[in-house]
């Protein structure tokens, strides 16, 4: 057979079982909503926070927010729509994400993207506004520009952080907000954050300045730990529940219809029952919902079939592995699901010394995280000898030694 055919004939075949599936292509396939709110549905109670919060601070009261929830909620969705809304009424806005960076190169992020977000056009040329100052944030800008990874910059951090105050204090118009948002804020929960949290309190309570953080529930409690007076900086939380049943079947039939081809009707190609299903066992988690449809629609399209039961959704959630195990691993703090990880690794049954070692936390750390993991029903104890050990429910070794495991992810 000629390859160049059999490519071209399975790529047709792909054609005709998406027409069967009246799809002109997968909605559901996970893509940023960027500022696109067409398939955006609920969250109406918190979206007006958030304008009440800005109401505010426009009027020189500023109450910086926390927006906390478990994993794919819609924590990130939310912020992207604070920047574009706040974007559109002229204010200053950065866009930022925390993991994985050091305090250092958080700062130097901040300040190169509040540069190069809102101070300079398109055209990379300074925005006529700001052209009075133009020697001195092209001074910044030049610096920050070399800035790589590899490459240390000289530009010491008060430097750095003269220049924000500068650029917020100076540069900015009055009349104006710098609205700061950080996404996966968690990371700020760390002993080597410290000193970014001491310079955010003074930092934070500018004026013209409103941060909101995004992260998991126990966001606020993790960094109060570290740096108890941050709890002030950050009076208002903003918790994303569940979407509710309706508004659930409304993201589903939001994204079909726009996926349709004409003569489809509401759910096609789910079925009633499957789409009942889903809403069901997703519980309300977005990130869940859109992943189960699509999974539904890629194994419909292998089987060359004309519509998705319940049959084929129970196959997509047990192939994502949206299990028990999985919704524990949820349900966990980034440091406990730290903590049932390296578990998994010292094979699934380990003491707090093994664990205190392996993972260079103190044993009292560790030994407090395991007992709230303990208290959950997710660990057992178990004594042998002299030595208590704690060992992973089946759910978790399930789901952290299986053969496609989340260790590897
Ligand atoms: N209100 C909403 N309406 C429609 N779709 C949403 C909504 N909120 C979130 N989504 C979708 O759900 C998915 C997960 O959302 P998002 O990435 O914002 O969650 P998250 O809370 O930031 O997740 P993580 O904990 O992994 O950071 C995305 O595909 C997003 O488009
Ligand atoms: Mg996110």
């Amino acid at each position: 057979m000629d390859p160049i055919e059999f490519i071209q004939e399975s790529a047709r075949s792909i054609t005709n079982t998406m027409h069967k599936l009246k799809l002109k292509y997968n909605p559901f396939s996970e893509k940023p909503i960027r500022g696109n709110t067409k398939f955006f549905v609920g969250r109406v109670s918190e979206l007006r926070e958030i304008g009440e919060i800005l109401g505010s601070a426009m009027h020189g009261s500023v109450a910086n927010a926390a927006i906390v929830g478990t994993k794919g909620i819609g924590k990130s969705s939310m912020l992207n729509i604070i920047y574009y809304a706040t974007k559109k009424q002229g204010h200053w806005v950065v866009e930022l994400t925390a993991s994985q960076i050091t305090p250092r190169q958080f700062l130097i992020q901040l300040l190169y993207n509040i540069l190069t977000e809102n101070l300079f056009t398109i055209n990379g040329t300074i925005k006529s506004d700001y052209l009075e100052y133009s020697s001195k944030i092209i001074d910044m800008y030049k610096k920050l520009n070399n800035y790589g990874d590899k490459v240390p910059i000289h530009y010491p951090r008060e430097r750095i952080e003269r220049d924000l105050e500068f650029l917020i204090n100076e540069v900015k118009d009055r009349n104006k907000l710098c609205i700061i948002l950080i996404d996966e804020a968690d990371q700020f929960a760390k002993k080597s954050c410290l000193s970014l949290l001491q310079f955010f309190h003074s930092f934070l309570y500018e004026e013209g300045i409103l941060t909101f953080l995004a992260g998991s529930p126990t966001l606020m409690e993790d960094l109060t730990k570290i740096s108890p007076p941050i709890k002030d900086r950050i009076p208002k939380i903003i918790n994303m529940p569940p979407l509710s049943t309706e508004e659930s079947y409304d993201l589903i039939r939001r994204r079909l219809e726009d996926a349709h081809i004409e003569g489809a009707e509401e759910f096609e190609p789910f079925t009633r029952e499957a789409i009942d299903k889903i809403v069901e066992l997703c519980d309300g988690i977005p990130r869940k919902i859109i992943m189960t449809c699509s999974e539904s629609i890629s194994i419909a399209i292998k089987k060359n079939l004309n519509k998705i039961d319940e049959k084929i959704v129970s196959e997509a959630i047990h192939s994502l592995g949206i299990s028990i195990g999985h919704q524990i691993l949820n349900h966990l703090t980034p440091a406990q699901s730290e903590i049932v990880k390296a578990m998994a690794k010292l094979g699934g049954s380990t003491t707090v010394t093994q664990l205190s070692e392996y993972l260079k936390k103190s044993p009292g750390t560790i030994g407090t995280h395991l007992s709230d993991i303990y208290e959950m029903g997710y660990i057992y104890k178990e004594r042998k000898g002299n030595n208590v050990y704690y060992r992973l429910s089946r759910e978790l070794i399930d789901v952290l030694l299986g053969d496609k495991n989340e260790l590897e992810m």
